[in-house]
């Protein structure tokens, strides 16, 4: 049984935790992976409370959610979950079954077929409303010069040729796993 939150009480902790980095999850045709990120934010349109992620198009998880439409944000309590996080971004779901690697536990969820995650009980289940690549042409040019080299590899961890894809999804559903 996992014990339903308000996310209103939760919001500087979940915050502060984006600065150092949580996970997002999605399961597709059972396969279940995460990736660390510390781009993104809690916020409002539509008249819905949403979750909004920066993703890079070359991300194994970015495809599993452009499918899925489903995901889960996972946030560490107490436990910093630096290990997690540390291996969650810096290998791809292409090489690694992280979740086995790392013996994590799956709780399944009541609202999105994307389980939580034990280790990172704040869970916030979200279905994706909108999803949009980023213009690059849009975002200026020193910022673009700092955070997509296009001289880099994309098939490195921290290759950041690849521009975001933005999703914007709907939290359906926030507890805590137990
Ligand atoms: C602290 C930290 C924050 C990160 N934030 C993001 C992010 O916001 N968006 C993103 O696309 N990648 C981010 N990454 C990189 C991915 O987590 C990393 O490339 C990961 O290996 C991708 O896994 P996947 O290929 O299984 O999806 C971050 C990595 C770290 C260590």
């Amino acid at each position: 049984m996992n014990n339903k939150i308000d996310i209103y009480k939760h919001m500087n902790h979940i915050m502060s935790q984006l600065k150092t980095g949580i996970l997002i999850t999605c399961r597709l045709n059972d396969r279940v992976n995460s990736l660390t990120v510390a781009w993104g934010q809690v916020g409002f349109e539509w008249n819905k409370l949403i979750f909004t992620a920066f993703i890079r198009t070359g991300r194994y998880t970015h495809d599993m959610i452009v499918n899925k439409k489903e995901f889960t944000v996972n946030i560490p309590m107490e436990d910093k979950a630096g290990k997690i996080l540390g291996f969650c971004g810096t290998k791809s779901g292409r090489d690694y079954d992280k979740a086995k690697e790392l013996g994590l536990t799956f709780i399944e969820s009541e609202n999105v077929d994307v389980p939580g995650i034990k280790e990172l009980p704040l869970t916030l289940e979200c279905k994706v409303l909108y999803s949009q690549l980023q213009d690059k042409n849009n975002i200026p040019d020193d910022l673009k010069t700092e955070f997509y080299p296009q001289d880099a590899g994309s098939d490195y961890h921290s290759a950041n040729r690849d521009f975001h894809t933005m999703f914007i999804a709907e939290i359906v559903g926030a507890y805590i796993a137990e």
